[in-house]
């Protein structure tokens, strides 16, 4: 099946009771072979997310991340850039900066003091793929810019702590959901997080809002992408000229950080 499953999910609605069966097929189940080689992804990704990280200061442009980080990949022997060449993306990173949600492609621009920015990569190895993101500060930042960092993150490891054998993909949007609006900021809807392996995305769709008790049943071993993506101010999108930015419709600032888990007995294995 060679789908494109609507990580851009613009006219995505929330699960809600009795849509889904308990059915668990759609879901892409991992040997222990490809767990290995998952793992492997995963940690290739997390050291290289953490390295750009360390690059970005005021006067760096978003091209300049780009080519370190595609770089660092390819040091790492059958890894290789996840994003690049996936549905015509030109990139190694996504680099959204400051009201930009998603997708933003590196080029020219040279981030300055204040700005923040998503840093969205992914690994593949053995025909594997991998995501992740982390928003970081360039230089020093608003309060209001450090707080949604906190609250996104805090949304992120509260829908990884929903992942279990059994739980339903609602548990998590649910969880993730209450942690942003609790916090008083928004969550972008119409952007979700995804299931991944053999492509970068494919079933289900893992939305940052909803019921808990909705949605498919998560299998033991299969894999997720969780991606909250949260504004200060209101939830809606615009695209870019590009095509391929998202930015916030009013303009204020938001943030990205996901993890790649995998389902386990107890709860699951953050992969990267
Ligand atoms: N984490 C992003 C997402 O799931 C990765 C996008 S890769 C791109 O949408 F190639 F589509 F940009
Ligand atoms: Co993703």
């Amino acid at each position: 099946m060679d789908v494109l499953w609507c990580f851009l999910s613009k006219n995505h609605k929330p699960y809600t009771k009795n849509r889904y069966s308990f059915s668990v097929s759609g879901f892409q189940i991992f040997s222990a072979e490809e767990i290995e080689a998952l793992r492997y992804a995963g940690q290739v990704l997390h050291e290289c997310i953490d390295y750009v990280g360390k690059l970005v200061v005021p006067g760096i442009t978003t091209r300049e991340l780009d080519r370190a980080a595609e770089a660092f990949i390819r040091k790492h022997e059958g890894a290789e850039p996840a994003f690049m060449g996936y549905h015509g993306y030109p990139a190694t990173l996504c680099t959204s900066v400051n009201e930009e949600c998603v997708h933003g492609i590196p080029g020219d621009r040279v981030l300055k003091e204040g700005d923040i920015i998503a840093v969205d990569c992914g690994v593949k190895y053995k025909g594997l793929n991998t995501d992740a993101c982390k928003s970081f500060p360039v230089g020093n930042i608003s309060p209001e810019a450090h707080r949604l960092f906190d609250v996104t993150i805090a949304a992120l490891d509260a829908g990884v702590a929903a992942v279990r054998k059994g739980a339903r993909v609602g548990d998590i949007s649910a969880a993730v959901q209450k942690t942003v609006e609790g916090a008083g900021f928004s969550v972008v809807s119409a952007l979700t997080g995804h299931g991944l392996g053999k492509t970068l995305h494919q079933f289900p769709d893992v939305p940052n809002v909803g019921e808990a008790g909705t949605g498919p049943v998560l299998p033991l071993h299969t894999l997720i992408a969780i991606e909250p993506i949260t504004c200060t101010g209101k939830d809606g999108i615009v695209d870019g000229k590009d095509l391929w930015t998202i930015k916030t419709r009013d303009g204020s600032l938001s943030a990205h950080f996901e993890h790649t888990v995998l389902v386990t007995e107890e709860g699951c294995e953050v992969i990267a």
